[in-house]
């Protein structure tokens, strides 16, 4: 069953309907409670009869072992069912819990980017984690808790019109007060339950925060003000947990005066019937018995009603998540049966992140299969985001971009995440083994030699063999921790390993020397001609990069500006005009010379001081 199938406006119908699968055990449960109650009303019918029947009567003394396994059965009956209806409770409760868990992580995982771009990390932790705890309860206590009350409410009741029907009468008088006072607190509970929560992903969203960026507090010694930052939110939370609380303690004492009088009276009325002889001792002290039973529900049936409304307002938290639409990976009719070969056309195409605020203007240019196109320009002069444009991770809002004559929409995303590698800007590494970080992207078993080969080819393998476990040691917290150009060249190594026709490398050697990136390259570049079949040689890479050296080998250079192509050209092309290119060019080769002669007068002043 789908679980968004579940969705409802309604959160207590949705979360009945996410017991659908698991009714025939809530309904044990259910019976397993009447069979307890209706064990635990015996034993106080057995009570009256036992006083009034056999107590003091000599002639039916010999009854009495028998009275006495009738108590006794009736307590094992009471114990063995209780117990079997909280087991069965407590399994499905588990069970939908674990199933809502799985549910929501798979989801995360496939909402679009824009979603997460906008989501914080620590609202999503707190929905995936203690929402789907309160939701765990309702079914472990308050769902089952409902049948309880009702059970125990009607076997009582009946038992105890049964009994004498003026006294059950007088028992539920307050059963209309209780309901009403606990709805008023039902909806203020959940108002500040509601609060509270979001409360907390606020701090878990803080606490996230300060531990990933803990380097640059550190670096900032900003420790002061971030600990008075956080001190701000804990005191709302704190302010907003009593809130609630004090909604909780209010509701008790109220519930208890009015069930506490209800008691009272009804004690004080059965008494004075017994007295006047209405009623024989033996039916008060069964009425006595009861009427514990059936105030003991009207008083939890409060305390249920205040509790669900956590249940409630957690599952529509999570609601709010299941509800966002996810990619849709497979959407697209075009797959061509081999691979594609990676001709690109990218025809007046515009994007924007936000409404209003274009972030590339009228991109066109073309591309054959095979060529190196590089990317260069100015920070934030949209590089990174043209790039995002080609495995679909935003959708361009105008113009056409098409891979082998056929527009990029048409193709399925999960098609185009396959034939397409990316090493992303800032590379991400798990908290696994250097090995399972290289192989991650393939669902295939990779040979030693290949995961060996790829890290060589990444220029990457004598660092990984110089650390105490070689390709298994664990990368993060508990293992090594990576320097910025090791991590760019493991991503390197995992691109390789993928063996995508077709290549991003998202300034994958900013944190590499030159030296290491032409080897780098190089690497690549014999990749590349190894292919064995033909259309594998035909890879169509993206290089973006500052570093002049690095996109002069391309076959076209396109440089950006503020989101628009301002030169396009081969290097001698772009070199040959006025214009952004020879700039920077200029200003990079002054810098690489200057620094040469400095190099150079270093070490003549050290020969000459060798010499002297
Ligand atoms: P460098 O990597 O610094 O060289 O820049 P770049 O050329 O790769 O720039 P990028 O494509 O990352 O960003 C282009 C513009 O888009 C910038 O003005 C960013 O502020 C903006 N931008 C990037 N990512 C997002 C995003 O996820 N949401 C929004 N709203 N804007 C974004
Ligand atoms: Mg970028």
């Amino acid at each position: 069953m789908d679980l968004r199938n579940t969705l409802s406006d309604k959160p207590l119908m949705g979360l009945f309907r996410l017991m659908r699968d698991y009714r025939l055990i809530y309904l044990g449960a259910t019976l397993s409670l009447g069979v307890a109650a209706a064990a635990r009303t015996g034993t106080y019918l057995l009570l009256g009869q036992f006083v009034d029947n056999i107590l003091g009567n000599e002639s039916a003394a010999q009854s009495l072992p028998l009275v006495a396994l009738g108590f006794l059965g009736l307590a094992v009956v009471t114990g063995v069912f209780t117990f079997l209806s909280g087991t069965l409770a407590a399994r499905t409760s588990e069970s939908i819990a674990q199933r809502l868990r799985n549910y929501i992580y798979d989801h995360i995982q496939r909402l679009t980017f824009t979603y997460h771009d906008q989501t914080k990390t620590g609202e999503l932790i707190q929905r995936s984690t203690s929402d789907i705890d309160a939701v765990r309860r309702f079914f472990a206590e308050q769902a089952i808790g409902a049948g309880r009350i009702f059970l125990l409410f009607i076997v009582n009741l009946i038992a105890l019109l049964y009994l004498n029907w003026q006294l059950a009468l007088y028992s539920i008088i307050i059963v209309p007060f209780t309901i009403l006072m606990s709805f008023f607190f039902f909806q203020r509970v959940s108002k500040a339950y509601e609060a509270y929560q979001e409360q907390d992903a606020v701090l878990s969203n803080t606490l996230q925060e300060n531990l990933s960026g803990v380097r640059v507090v550190k670096a900032f010694a900003r420790q002061a003000y971030e600990r008075d930052k956080f001190d701000v939110e804990n005191w709302e939370k704190f302010t907003r947990g009593r809130r609630l609380l004090l909604m909780h303690s209010l509701y008790w004492p109220i519930s208890d005066i009015l069930t506490g009088g209800q008691m009272l009276a009804g004690f004080t009325i059965g008494a004075i019937m017994a007295i006047n002889g209405e009623i024989s001792v033996g039916t008060y002290l069964s009425y006595a018995g009861m009427v514990i039973w059936i105030i003991w529900p009207i008083r939890n049936l409060g305390r249920l009603i205040v509790q669900m409304s956590t249940g409630m307002v957690s599952f529509k938290r999570i609601t709010e998540v299941i509800q966002q639409e996810r990619e849709p990976l497979d959407e697209g009719d075009y797959i061509p049966g081999d691979c594609v070969q990676g001709k690109f056309v990218f025809d007046d195409v515009s994007f924007a992140y936000e409404e209003e605020n274009p972030v590339l203007q009228n991109i066109s240019f073309e591309c054959e299969p095979g060529q190196i196109i590089a990317l260069i320009g100015s920070t934030g002069s949209g590089k990174t985001t043209l790039a995002n444009l080609l495995p679909r991770f935003y959708e361009y809002t105008d113009g056409s971009i098409t891979l082998d004559g056929v527009e990029l929409k048409r193709y399925p995303r999960n098609y185009l995440r396959g034939q397409i590698g990316v090493v992303e800007q800032e590379p991400f590494l798990f908290s696994r083994t250097i090995r399972e970080n290289i192989t991650y992207g393939v669902d295939r078993q990779v040979p030693e030699e290949e995961v060996i080969a790829a890290a060589k080819a990444a220029a990457v393998h004598d660092s990984i063999v110089s650390f105490p476990n070689g390709y298994d040691t664990l990368v993060g917290e508990k293992g090594v921790t990576l320097s910025g150009g090791q991590k760019q060249r493991l991503a390197i190594a995992r691109t390789i390993v993928k063996d995508p026709r077709i290549l991003i490398l998202d300034d994958a050697t900013s944190s590499v020397d030159m030296e290491t990136e032409t080897e780098i390259r190089a690497a690549l570049e014999r990749l590349m001609e190894n292919r064995t079949t033909p259309s594998a040689q035909l890879r169509t890479s993206f290089i973006i990069a500052h570093r002049i050296q690095s996109v002069m080998i391309a076959d076209l250079i396109v440089v950006l500006d503020h989101g628009r192509i301002v030169q396009i050209g081969s290097h001698e092309e772009l070199l040959g005009q006025e214009g952004t290119y020879r700039v920077i060019f200029d200003i990079q080769t002054r810098i690489e010379a200057e620094l040469e002669k400095e190099i150079t007068s270093v070490g003549q002043d050290a020969q000459s001081v060798s010499t002297q």
